[in-house]
């Protein structure tokens, strides 16, 4: 089934993978061929029981269509998204560029179908691992008013999620990477944590961000994220580096993930992690790369769950 949907273009793989999945769903027989996660070793993290390691990054299921097939799969965390306040179409195909085996170039930018939808399906849920929901900003949102767009989805979403996080390293959306800088993460973060506390939304958020920034800043983020009280990172989003990429393909525009991303990745898992050690803060990071994309259909990573931070196995399938 795999080698068959290399044949078609990547988006459209992504899609006929989903559509079937969604049919052996809906016909009742995906549970024939799938174990249920319950045989697996559980880990709990930040007051969540994850029923196993292995999960679903942001992504694939973006409007959270998928998410109950998939959970049939035995996955024990799914985080759908990045979900923006009102639909919008992304980038023009294509899109998403296969450049080997194991890495993909992606410029989706953020392609959903609103928050609206997003949470008609998540009061369907009948997924009873972990989910989370990646929240982010509308594409033509100025930098004030997305700042909004995070507090609009928060909000909306709060009620389903079993932790948020806040996406701000998209490559592919102009400018949502500025949140990086000092000033402009302590004023979404302040913001973020004022939502949190008028909701009495208990349980984690946690922010995506970029692998191309360096220590300075990385230290800079951890240290106003932990004084707002939040619960950790989810470390990394796809990088604009093209230093391992071919020829050929250093001039297409987007988000580099898969094994060529893993090192650039770890790294930034290391520096949080130094960041951490020796404080005892019980900090989460959550780090891609367990199987490659291409093991699961087409472009997405299917990721590990490290409670602890270690770089130990599993960092890049
Ligand atoms: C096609 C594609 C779409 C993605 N869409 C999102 C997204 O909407 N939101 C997000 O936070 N990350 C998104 N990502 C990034 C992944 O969640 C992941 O962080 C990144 O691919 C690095 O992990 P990997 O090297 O294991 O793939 C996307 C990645 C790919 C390949």
């Amino acid at each position: 089934m795999l080698s068959i949907l290399r044949l078609f273009p990547p988006e459209l793989a992504h899609f006929l993978a989903l559509a079937t999945l969604q049919l052996l769903y809906k016909l009742r027989v995906l549970g024939i061929f799938f174990k249920s996660h319950q045989s697996y070793q559980s880990v709990t993290l930040n007051s969540l029981i994850f029923p196993n390691r292995l999960g679903i990054a942001a992504g694939l299921d973006k409007n959270g269509d998928y998410f109950n097939a998939l959970g049939m799969l035995g996955f024990g965390f799914i985080e759908v998204g990045t979900i923006t306040p009102r639909p919008q179409s992304g980038n023009p195909k294509p899109r998403i560029w296969r450049i080997s085996n194991s890495s993909v170039i992606n410029a989706l930018g953020f392609n959903n179908k609103g928050v609206d939808h997003l949470v008609g399906n998540l009061k369907k849920r009948n997924f009873d691992g972990i989910l989370g929901v990646n929240i982010g900003a509308n594409k033509d949102s100025d930098q004030q008013q997305r700042i909004s767009d995070y507090v609009y989805c928060f909000e909306k979403v709060a009620p389903y999620a079993d932790y948020i996080t806040v996406n701000i390293s998209s490559p592919n959306t102009p400018g949502l990477r500025n949140f990086h800088k000092e000033e402009e993460f302590e004023t979404l973060i302040s913001t973020i944590a004022s939502t949190r506390e008028k909701l009495l939304f208990t349980k984690p958020v946690f922010i995506k961000i970029s692998p191309d920034e360096d220590y300075d800043t990385i230290r800079a983020l951890v240290l106003i994220a932990r004084a707002r009280n939040f619960d950790g990172f989810v470390a990394t989003n796809t990088t604009i580096s093209r230093n391992l990429v071919a020829d050929k393909y250093k001039n297409l525009p987007g988000g580099l993930s898969g094994e060529l991303l893993k090192d650039q990745s770890n790294m930034i898992v290391k520096q949080l992690a130094s960041l951490d050690s020796g404080t005892n803060t019980g900090w989460s990071y959550f780090f891609p790369q367990f199987w490659r994309s291409s093991h699961f259909c087409l472009a997405y990573k299917i990721r590990p769950l490290n409670p602890r931070c270690h770089l130990k196995q599993g960092n890049g399938g």
